[in-house]
């Protein structure tokens, strides 16, 4: 029966993993997968998290099953993290949630409540989107299309082309938007097009599903989440997707959640219990030591502190990578302008350049990069910066 299925190529983006590590070349740089590195290549532990983990480890006594909600008060805490502590929806009641295996777990779980509403939806992703939105959302069923978003020529959101798609969209439409750091681009939309965006989910009736998986590692906690928390107050349903992958490390703990607003406080309770169905289907229930891990952190001032300020200087470390590498590229006399990466947020870049010209980098330069020419800024560090110069230098 086996031998129907023939291998499938690698993942566009985690395949990157295995290659990076096979290549001899000493000089190599992983800029692939979206992971924060220090300037010595290495993804540390966050103070806090591991602060956290020893008095886990000190306190926890039982391994029996939680609810299916998971960590309940992790869950509570990323709901205040994302829509604040004055959030309307949250005081109402009218927010349900759960724990999810990471931020992919959440957008799954998100899709199948989608899947279940008795409607034919369609979903709309920015193009160009993150490479696993699509299998995710098209596992369950659901009809996907693109809306305009990157224009390659000025290297930033063509709003007035979203803008445009959006205005012809209605109640059957879903509509899926990066909350901050947009991945693969790192260009964002303004807070005054959050807003638009937000007036023509009022008017036009399409459910907004905001995946935000890199809160804190663009403008800061509170500012990269001003247009998910704008949207919140102004439209009466819709669907977040959170990650700790990034902003508290947690990648390989896969902790998220998914948290979905509601029309009454009854009507979140019916949709809770529909979310905890389909994880029941899934996977149960999700892994509950990052949940515990962020819970601790969110709900310890000091620990909170600690993680906010290793955060922010995360950023501040990307921001000045993203400085350095344009300085680099134009003391090399690149011709082509790449000034646009300083101006994009979070983790991403998209250089622009050809698969020809990223297969050479990979290849020759052991630069590794998405096939698209996206860029991790944070896996650059000081010691690499003019070698990534010089060698898409020779390559352009
Ligand atoms: C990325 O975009 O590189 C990260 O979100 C990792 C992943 O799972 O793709």
């Amino acid at each position: 029966m086996f031998d129907q299925l023939n291998a499938l190529p690698s993942d566009p983006l985690l395949g990157l993993i295995t290659l990076f590590r096979e290549d001899n070349n000493p000089h190599k740089v992983d800029l692939g997968v979206g992971v924060y590195k220090d300037e010595t290549g290495h993804t540390a532990i966050m103070t806090a998290i591991q602060k956290a983990a020893k008095i886990h480890l000190e306190s926890e006594d039982s391994k029996t099953y939680l609810a299916p909600v998971g960590v309940a008060g992790f869950v509570d805490g990323i709901k205040k993290l994302v829509l604040g502590d004055g959030s309307k929806a949250l005081s109402d009641g009218r927010v349900a949630g759960l724990q999810t295996p990471g931020g992919c777990g959440a957008l799954r779980i998100g899709a199948e409540l989608l899947g279940r509403i008795k409607e034919d939806l369609t979903v709309w992703v920015s193009n160009p989107t993150w490479a696993n939105h699509i299998p995710l959302i098209n596992s369950t069923g659901l009809k996907i299309k693109t809306y305009p978003y990157f224009n390659p020529e000025t290297a930033s959101v063509d709003f007035e082309a979203m803008d445009a798609q959006l205005a012809e969209l209605g109640p059957r439409d879903v509509v899926l938007l990066h909350g901050c750091c947009h991945n693969p681009t790192g260009a964002d939309l303004t807070f005054e097009q959050w807003q638009r965006v937000t007036d023509r989910a009022v008017k036009q009736g399409f459910l907004p599903f905001v995946d935000i998986a890199y809160q804190g590692l663009g403008d800061g906690l509170e500012e990269d989440v001003k247009g998910v928390r704008h949207l919140s107050e102004n439209v009466e349903e819709m669907l977040i997707a959170t990650s700790c992958s990034k902003n508290f490390g947690l990648y390989r703990e896969r902790t998220g959640t998914l948290l979905v607003q509601n029309k009454t406080a009854t009507q979140a309770s019916a949709i809770q219990t529909h979310v905890q169905d389909a994880a029941r289907a899934n996977y149960s229930m999700p892994p509950a030591y990052g949940g515990f891990l962020v819970d601790r952190v969110l709900s310890d001032s000091q620990l909170k502190a600690e993680w906010q300020a290793e955060l922010a200087a995360m950023a501040t470390r990307v921001k000045s990578l993203r400085n350095g590498l344009v300085e680099h590229i134009q003391k090399q006399g690149i011709e082509e302008d790449f000034s646009f990466i300083t101006r994009q947020k979070g983790m991403f870049s998209f250089l622009g350049i050809n698969k020809d010209q990223v297969l050479e980098l990979r290849n020759k330069y052991g630069i590794y990069m998405a096939d698209s020419s996206r860029i991790n800024v944070a896996g650059l560090n000081t010691h690499c910066l003019e070698y990534v110069a010089s060698s898409l230098k020779a390559v352009l």
